[in-house]
C-alpha cells in the first residue's frame, strides 16, 4: 500500500486492552494505520505502561490539574493535535468530553461501548444484561457526538448470553469481541470503505443506513 497510514491518537483511562489490540492490529499491517499517541486521563492507567513498552508515545493528563474542565479539554486538544492524529479513538475513555472537544474532532472519532446501542447507555451494561435477562448481547463502535454514547452505530458484534452467566464471564465475552471489532472498523476507515460525509457515515460509497452486525459465539463456551 503506498498512501500513509491513517494516524490515530488513543484515549484510555484504564487497562487499555482494546488499545493493545488495536496496536497488535498495525503491527501485524492487517490494518494500514498508526499509533501516534496514547493519552489517557489518569495518570496510572495501566495501558499507559502497555503502550510505553510497545515503544508508543504515551501522555496523562489529569482534570485535576486544571481550574475548570474547558481548560483541561483545551490542553487535551493541544496535546492531540501536536501528534496529528486523523482519527482520535476512544478505548475505555471514562470522561465524557464537552461539546467544544467533540465538535473539534467531529467524524473524526470513534467510541466502542461495550452493549448493543441504543441499549444500555452508561454504565454497568453486564450488569444490566443480565439482570434483564436478555439473550444476546454485545458492543457497538460508533462516531461520537454530544449525545453520550448516542453518535451513529457503524459496526456492532453480537454475542450469546446463556442464563448461568455471571458478570465477569460475560465482559469477557464481549471484550474478546471488542478486540476483533474495534481493529477491523478502524481498518475500514484506513482503507476508505468507511468514511464520515456530511454529517454522516458512508459505508462502501452508500450512507450507512444500519450498523454493520456480525454474530459472534461463545468460544469460552466451546
Ligand atoms: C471496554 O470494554 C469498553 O467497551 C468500555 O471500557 C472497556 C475498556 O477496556 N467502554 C465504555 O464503557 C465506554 N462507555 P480496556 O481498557 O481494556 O480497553
Amino acid at each position: 500500500m503506498s498512501a500513509a497510514p491513517l494516524s490515530l491518537a488513543i484515549l484510555i483511562s484504564g487497562r487499555g486492552s482494546n488499545m493493545a489490540a488495536i496496536a497488535r492490529s498495525c503491527a501485524a499491517h492487517e490494518i494500514h494505520a498508526t499509533i501516534a499517541c496514547v493519552g489517557s486521563d489518569r495518570v496510572g492507567a495501566p495501558g499507559l505502561d502497555i503502550a510505553r513498552a510497545l515503544g508508543i508515545d504515551a501522555f496523562s493528563l489529569a482534570p485535576a490539574a486544571f481550574d475548570a474542565r474547558a481548560a483541561w479539554e483545551e490542553a487535551l486538544v493541544e496535546r492531540l493535535d501536536a501528534a496529528r492524529p486523523q482519527l482520535v479513538v476512544l478505548a475505555g475513555f471514562m470522561r465524557i468530553l464537552g461539546s467544544g472537544f467533540v465538535a473539534h474532532y467531529r467524524g473524526r472519532m470513534l467510541n466502542i461501548h461495550p452493549s448493543l446501542l441504543p441499549h444500555y447507555k452508561g454504565l454497568h451494561t453486564h450488569r444490566r444484561v443480565l439482570e434483564a435477562g436478555d439473550t444476546h448481547h454485545g458492543c457497538s463502535v460508533h462516531f461520537v457526538t454530544e449525545e453520550l454514547d448516542g453518535g451513529p452505530v457503524v459496526a456492532q458484534g453480537r454475542v450469546p448470553v446463556f442464563a448461568d452467566d455471571d458478570e465477569q464471564g460475560l465482559s469477557a465475552r464481549v471484550q474478546a469481541v471488542e478486540h476483533i471489532l474495534y481493529p477491523r472498523t478502524i481498518g475500514w476507515i484506513a482503507s476508505g470503505r468507511l468514511a464520515w460525509r456530511d454529517g454522516a457515515p458512508w459505508f462502501d460509497g452508500r450512507p450507512l443506513a444500519a450498523p454493520v452486525v456480525e454474530d459472534f459465539d461463545a468460544p469460552d463456551r466451546d
